[in-house]
């Protein structure tokens, strides 16, 4: 699976996209992640990259044409399933929504910046807008990592444990069950009699009743919403 993402602050991806499972993801050639600057292609000398906006709003707009440009010029190398802007007004981002992208073969994510970019981008370029949350982020490149993120996780062979995605929080609309480990006391605080019984089919049990009763009282909304 292939990311190639634009940004007009790709350093701030290097970090987020850098480090443990999504670097040993790369490392092992199951996921190519390319960052590419947007002021490459502009055509100014000043690598410009945004304008005023039409109209009586104040501020600065993010151009329609290197966006194009650069768009078409990866466009040319290779198909892509979906091309994402991140933007708040975009879906939401799901546990489902990541299985989904996890699927595809190339993705290319446009990094936004509300209220700053030329809606004809929107209009014409972009297949798919995807939020991360109801708050507003500065830009859309820590949105992008995000979605990155959960999306790298579930690409077969990229966790050591192909289970252990699967009973991540989310997965069956449950929240995860709690885990714990050695030592089985600490400072009088006890690891639950049960996780330590050998009992497989009844720690399962056990698992799925705490799954249950933490959804009903910490997310509620998640067990009226099946959309997996
Ligand atoms: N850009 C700014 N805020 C964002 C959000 N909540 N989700 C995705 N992209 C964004």
């Amino acid at each position: 699976m292939r990311f190639d993402i634009i940004s007009v602050l790709p350093e701030l991806l290097e970090s987020p996209l850098g480090h443990s499972i999504i670097k040993r993801a790369q490392t092992k050639g199951l996921v190519e992640i390319a960052l590419h600057h947007l002021r490459d292609f502009t055509t100014n000398k000043h690598r410009t990259i945004d304008d005023y906006a039409f109209g009586p709003d104040a501020g600065m707009v993010m151009m329609v044409e290197p966006i194009y440009k650069a768009i078409e010029k990866l466009k040319s190398e290779r198909a892509y399933d979906e091309i994402i802007y991140t933007s708040p007004d975009g879906e939401p981002l799901t546990q489902k929504l990541s299985n989904q992208l996890s699927t595809k073969k190339n993705i290319l994510i446009l990094c936004g910046h509300y209220k700053g970019i030329d809606h004809r981008v929107r209009e014409h370029l972009v297949t798919r807008e995807i939020s991360i949350g109801d708050y507003v982020l500065s830009g859309g490149e820590l949105a992008a990592a995000v979605i990155v993120d959960s999306v790298v996780r579930l690409v077969p062979g990229v966790l050591s444990d192909e289970t252990s995605a699967l009973t991540d929080s989310f997965q069956d609309n449950l929240l995860a069950p709690p885990i714990y480990t050695r030592p089985a006391e600490f400072n009088g605080w006890k690891v639950p009699e049960i996780l330590l019984s050998g009992n497989f089919k009844e720690i399962e049990k056990w698992q799925m009743d705490q799954a249950i009763e933490r959804t009903q009282r910490l997310r509620p909304d998640l067990l009226n919403n099946k959309k997996g």
